[in-house]
């Protein structure tokens, strides 16, 4: 894992974009997985800002999200759809068919999970796949027990999930408690993925991820399987790190690198 401590929520979503923004650069064609959560809200903030000042473009991009309740369909607006229309999608150049969200509202859902899989195979799966985490360690919806080599399928919340997110419903309002998410095994064969965490609230779940075991216990932890992972963190996330100093050590031999390489 490559970690990335940088000193607050405005760097973390900077480098989030750089990163998104570089790989456009590099192939317009691009397949992105997003997330939704407070945590990216910043990062798409930055993409909707250089989009419009065209130094990035996503109209040849194509993304897939995570996740999304079951039982919403894309017009309530505490779906994962809207979400994405809302924060992301209604303001850059995409097209909107090139734009997936798990089908909330289908018919049968098992089926919709399969016919996800599919299309990501078919568009040649992730380049790149924007995580966040959640207390618990879930990432998408895959909540702890999560299998970590799960593929898209329809996956329970954990009450700590419901309680996090009741504060996107109003009291009186229904909030599910399924989802569809992508699978772990889904999320490690994108081919690279940025995992973003900000604020102390955080810090247990990032330490479990990064230097606790590989274990289903903490679905992120099976982020240190990737071979491509990229863990950008403000202090706060990372204030329970025990090896902080060495991470910084290597982010800081690792821009020497860089400067090393591009000079050859
Ligand atoms: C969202 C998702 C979740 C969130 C996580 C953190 O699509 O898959 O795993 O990334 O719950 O949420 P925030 O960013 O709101 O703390």
């Amino acid at each position: 894992m490559q970690i990335v401590i940088l000193k607050n929520a405005a760097e973390v979503a900077a480098y989030g974009a750089d990163i998104f923004t570089q790989q456009l650069a590099r192939n317009p064609g691009s397949v992105l997985g997003l997330a939704t959560g407070s945590t990216p809200v910043a990062l798409y903030q930055e993409l909707i800002r250089r989009n419009q000042a065209g130094t990035v473009s996503f109209s040849k991009a194509k993304t897939f999200n995570l996740d999304e309740y079951l039982g919403l369909n894309g017009e309530h607006p505490q779906s994962y759809r809207y979400f994405m229309n809302e924060q992301l999608f209604n303001h850059i150049d995409i097209n909107k068919e090139n734009t997936h969200v798990p089908p909330g509202d289908a018919k049968n859902p098992i089926e919709a999970c399969k016919e996800y899989e599919a299309r990501i195979s078919a568009a040649d799966g992730i380049d790149v796949q924007l995580l966040g985490i959640g207390r618990n360690g879930h990432i998408g919806f895959n909540e702890p027990s999560s299998g970590l080599t799960s593929r898209t399928r329809v996956k329970t919340l954990t009450k700590a999930t419901i309680d996090d997110n009741a504060r996107f419903f109003a009291a009186d309002e229904y909030q599910p408690h399924l989802s569809i998410t992508m699978g772990i095994g889904t999320i490690l064969d994108a081919r690279k993925v940025v995992l973003l965490a900000t604020g102390e609230n955080k810090a247990d779940a990032v330490h479990a991820m990064i230097e606790g075991p590989l274990t289903a216990a903490c679905p992120a932890s099976a982020l240190q399987m990737h071979r491509h992972a990229v863990i950008v963190l403000d202090e706060g996330a990372a204030s329970k790190l025990k090896d902080i100093e060495f991470y910084k050590h290597i982010e800081a031999e690792n821009q020497k690198l860089q400067e090393y390489l591009a000079s050859l």
